[in-house]
C-alpha cells in the first residue's frame, strides 16, 4: 500500500507562512512515491487547495461540524464546504477536540457519516492517555473509541485510522516501537473483523514524528502512513519524513 503522511497544521502559521509552507513543500520529486495530505487551519484551506501542486497531494479539514448541511449554527464548517474548498479528507476525533471540546465517540461518528455523504475520507483519531496506558487500558479504551467512532458508512474507500497516543503527542516523546507494532495489530484485527474492504484501510502512527524516528516507525508492520504534528510545519522536516516513507 502507497504510504500515506498528513500534516495535521493545527492552529498555526499565517496565511503567507502557510502559501511558503506549500511552495516549499511541492516538489514532484521528493514526494513521488508518497500520497501527501496536508491539513492547515479552516481559513487557509481554500487558498492551499488552488496552489499547484503535485498529483500525490491532497487536502484535508482538521474537523467538520456535528451538523451535516448549511444552517443558523455560528462558526460551524460542515463537510459540504470541506469539499467545496476542496478537501479530499477530513480529520475527526483527535485527542486535542475530545480533550479541549468534549467530543464524545458518538460525536466523531456522527461527523464521520455526514463526512462520508460529502464524500469525503475521514482520518479517525484513536488513542490512550498516559494513565489509561500505565494502567494497562490502552487495548480496551481504543477498541472502544473504534466501536464508536466509526460510522456503518465506513469502509476501505473512506476510512483511515490514525493512532495517536494522548501522551506521545507533541512532547517529543513517541512510542516505541513494540507499542506501535503491537497496536496497530489490533486496529488491524478490529478492522478485519468488522469493516468491508478491511485491507485497503491505512493505519496511521501519530505522535512526535520526526525526521530522526519516522523510517523506523514507518518501516512496522500495518503503520501505512503518518500524521505529523510539529514537523509538518518546517519544510525540510516535513520533506525528510515524506523520504522516509518511500
Ligand atoms: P506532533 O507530531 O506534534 O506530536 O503531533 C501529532 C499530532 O497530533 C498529529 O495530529
Amino acid at each position: 500500500m502507497t504510504k500515506f503522511i498528513a500534516g495535521n497544521w493545527k492552529m498555526n502559521g499565517s496565511f503567507v507562512e502557510s502559501k511558503a509552507l506549500v511552495e516549499a513543500l511541492c516538489d514532484p520529486i521528493l514526494s513521488e512515491g508518497v500520497d501527501v495530505c496536508l491539513c492547515p487551519p479552516f481559513v487557509y484551506l481554500a487558498t492551499v487547495s488552488q496552489m499547484d501542486k503535485p498529483a500525490n497531494f491532497s487536502i484535508g479539514g482538521q474537523d467538520c461540524s456535528y451538523h451535516g448541511g448549511f444552517g443558523a449554527f455560528t462558526g460551524e464548517i460542515c463537510a459540504p464546504m470541506l469539499k467545496d474548498a476542496g478537501c479530499d479528507y477530513v480529520i475527526l476525533g483527535h485527542s486535542e477536540r475530545r480533550q479541549n471540546h468534549c467530543e464524545s465517540n458518538a460525536a466523531v461518528a456522527r461527523k464521520a457519516e455526514y463526512a462520508h455523504g460529502s464524500g469525503l475520507v475521514t482520518i479517525i483519531c484513536v488513542g490512550e492517555t498516559l494513565d489509561e496506558r500505565e494502567a494497562g487500558l490502552q487495548n480496551s479504551v481504543v477498541i472502544l473509541q473504534l466501536m464508536e467512532s466509526i460510522p456503518s458508512t465506513a469502509s476501505g474507500s473512506n476510512l483511515i485510522i490514525a493512532y495517536e497516543p494522548v501522551w506521545a503527542i507533541g512532547t517529543g516523546k513517541s512510542a516505541t516501537i513494540s507499542d506501535v507494532e503491537d497496536m496497530h495489530g489490533v486496529i488491524r484485527r478490529f478492522v478485519k473483523e468488522k469493516l468491508d474492504n478491511p485491507d485497503s484501510i491505512r493505519i496511521l502512527y501519530g505522535g512526535s514524528v520526526k525526521p530522526e524516528n519516522a523510517a523506523d516507525i514507518l518501516s512496522i508492520e500495518n503503520v501505512d502512513g503518518a500524521l505529523v504534528g510539529g514537523a509538518s510545519l518546517k519544510a525540510d522536516q516535513f520533506l525528510a519524513i515524506i523520504a522516509a516513507a518511500k
